[in-house]
This record gives structure tokens, sequence and C-alpha cells, in this order.
């Protein structure tokens, strides 16, 4: 019953606060691409090995002659794991009017449009700059119409990580329950996040560091910010810092529950968040309390293994204050290197280490 409330509870909170710019983004993503000519395009000249891995070249057919008319090719690209797409169209020359070149941002027609190049609905005429993608993976697709051909692109793609620590869709379980033992405590947490953790990294709603909130004020009450409400880095410190206005006393919350952090993070959170394709999904749990008793640790382990092995999230626990079983809680985490712990006042010694899991992709050993 309680979880129950509490899933609306989310619910409400992500229609009320970030539904609009999701909702414009999905829009965007129609399926186009009438087939024309007898129900068959051509696909003359495309390549028939339509993979493309991290780093390379891709041309219109037959460039630097003219393309053919009535074509359609696909190029499905993949960046390295961890990583995004840069596209760099060292030549561009279409029919503008009637031909084009248009980039999904995902995996598929479905995901939302990164960019069209020409036609109808074009975001633009031809490309200017560097283009990046939000996702992993990219799918490019070149039509042409029945008439005019002119010699068409060459398009030079890379994976690149130009982002500290490194590109990560990442969630914060922030404690604001009274185990965290004093309002004094509380604000150490969060000046620890906003001024040491998150301070180096480059975030952005697209193509960098991701993140969301979760701030924990009851073991049913969370409040949540989407990745949508964090454009910069200024943006999500200032935010944390203001966190105490959800919580301005933190020892009137209910700290009984020690498994409510690890359930908050677990799949509800997947569907509530967009999370970016390939791009790998980071939550780091501050933990101010042992389990209550045996039940309440296997409650969270239940959700812990749930992040951990169906959905490959890696979990970082942060035990803060004294008398904790750091490694204890450490289990929960995605294994060694990714559970961590400290006094109050000294969590800034955990910035560096933290950062190094946040970018690691594997742990030597799962569990501690
Ligand atoms: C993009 O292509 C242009 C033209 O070849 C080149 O001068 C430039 O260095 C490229 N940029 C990147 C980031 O690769
Ligand atoms: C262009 O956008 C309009 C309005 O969103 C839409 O009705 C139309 O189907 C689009 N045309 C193409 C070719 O995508
Ligand atoms: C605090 O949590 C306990 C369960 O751990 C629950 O029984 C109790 O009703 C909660 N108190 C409030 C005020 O929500």
């Amino acid at each position: 019953m309680m979880w129950t409330s509490a899933l609306f509870f989310l619910v409400l909170l992500y229609f009320a606060s970030a539904l609009t710019p999701l909702k414009k983004q999905f829009k965007t993503a129609k399926k186009t691409h009438k087939i024309e000519v007898d129900g068959v395009k051509g696909f003359e000249g495309c390549p028939y090995d339509n993979d493309f891995y991290y780093t390379g070249v891709i041309t219109s057919p037959y460039y630097p002659n003219n393309y053919p008319n009535n074509d359609h090719c696909y190029y499905w690209l993949s960046a390295s794991y961890g990583n995004v797409l840069r596209f760099n169209f060292t030549h561009f020359d279409l029919e503008t009017c009637c031909d084009y070149v248009v980039i999904y941002d995902g995996y598929g027609e479905a995901s939302p449009i990164l960019a069209q190049f020409g036609g109808k609905n074009a975001t633009a005429a031809k490309p200017s700059g560097l283009l990046y993608s939000a996702n992993r993976y990219a799918l490019m697709e070149f039509i042409t119409d029945p008439v005019v051909t002119k010699t068409g692109f060459r398009l030079e793609y890379d994976s690149v990580a130009t982002v500290t620590p490194c590109n990560r869709d990442i969630i914060l379980v922030i404690n604001g329950l009274s185990s965290v033992g004093t309002q004094a405590n509380f604000v150490k947490q969060l000046q620890f996040i906003a001024n040491n953790l998150v301070a180096g990294w480059d975030v952005s709603t697209t193509n960098k560091v991701r993140v969301a909130i979760n701030l924990q004020v009851d073991q049913d009450y969370a409040v949540v910010y989407d990745t949508v409400q964090f454009p910069d880095t200024k943006t999500l410190q200032a935010t944390i810092l203001g966190l105490t206005d959800d919580v301005p006393d933190v020892t009137q919350n209910n700290g009984s529950d020690f498994e409510s952090l690890f359930r908050y993070g677990d799949g509800d959170l997947q569907q509530t968040f967009l999370l970016r394709q390939g791009i790998s999904t980071v939550v780091i749990i501050f933990v101010a309390q042992n389990p209550n008793n045996d039940q309440d640790y296997y409650e969270a382990t239940d959700f812990a293994h749930a992040m951990r092995d169906q959905s490959d999230v890696k979990v970082i626990t942060i035990a803060m204050g004294t008398g904790i079983d750091v490694t204890k809680v450490g289990r929960l985490s995605y294994g060694q290197g990714f559970y961590f712990g400290a006094d109050y006042s000294q969590l800034a010694t955990l910035a560096t280490p933290v950062n190094k899991a946040i970018c690691q992709t594997e742990a030597a050993i799962c569990g501690p």
C-alpha cells in the first residue's frame, strides 16, 4: 500500500516536473519515409554491410560521383562502449529540397531525430560544424527522390568521451532520512556532493553526464529531479545545495528504513528517467545506517540485485558516518571498487575514488 502510494507520488512528481520536454522529444520520433516507385526504393550503391563501428568514414553512393535517384541507404553506427558518436561532414552537396540525410539519435527510426539535412522538415539545409549523438547508437539514412542528383556527402565519424568523468547516466540517491543524525550532517552530505563530487562533472541534458536526483525524505516519499532539469553543472550544484528546502530538519524524517534507498534506485527509476542506449547507468546511494535487521537487508539485496544483474546498473554505495559496516553495505554495490565509507567531515576524500568507480565498467569481483 505504502509502496503503491509512493510510486504514485513519484509518477505525479514526474508528470508535474519533467514530462513536457521529454514528450517533445518523443513527438519528433516519427516513422517517416514513404516507400515510393511501386513500393520499392532502390538500395543502389548502398553499403551491403551497413554496421559501422567506433570510427570511420561513410560516403554517399558512388561518391565523389553523383548519387542515384530513388535511393535509400541505411547506416547503423555504434560508438565504442560508454562513448557517443561525433559526426564531421567534410563534404555535403545534395538537392536540398528533396534529397536528404536523417540521423536518429539511438537504435532505429523510433528514436528521436538528431538532425535532418534537406527535405521536408529539415532541421538544417546542411551540416555545419560537428554533431554529437546523445546515445551510443545512431541510425543514419540517405534518401533521394526521382530527379536531380549531386555529389552527395562524405562523413567522418568517431567515438568520443569529451566528458568528465565520462559519459554516464547518474542517479544520486541522496539521504534525507533521520538516520543521517543531524541537520549539520545532512548539509555536509549536500556540500560533499555539490562542491566535491559533481563539481568536476560535465553535466548536460544531452551528450554529456546526465544526472537525476532522488532525495529520500521518508521511507515512502522521495523528491525526484529528472535529468532534463540539469542543463549544466552549476544548476545541478545549486539544486543540491538547495535541498535543505525539502529537508529543513532531517531529524523529523522517518529514518527507520534501510532498504528504501535501494528500492528507489531500482526498476521504477529505469522507467521514470529517460536513460540512454548503450550509456552506463550509475546509481550512487548515500547510506547513513546499518540495516535494521535481516529482513531489511534482504529486501535491500533484492533491489540491489535487480539493479546490478538485470539492468547492469553500476551501484555505488557511500556509507556516511562512523559505526557503519561499510563492507556489508558494500555487498549491495556493484562489487570491489564500488563501495566507500567515511565520516561526514571526511567525505571530500571520497570524490576522486568515486569518480574513478563511475568510469569503471566492470567490477574485478562482483560482491566484496
Ligand atoms: C572535421 O573535418 C575537417 C575537414 O576535413 C577537419 O579539418 C577537422 O579537423 C575535422 N574535425 C574533427 C574534430 O575531426
Ligand atoms: C513535416 O511536419 C509536419 C508537421 O509536424 C507533418 O505533418 C508532416 O508529416 C511532416 N512531413 C514529413 C515528410 O515528415
Ligand atoms: C516510519 O517507518 C515505519 C516502518 O519502518 C512505519 O511503521 C512508520 O509508520 C513510519 N512513520 C511515519 C511517520 O511515517
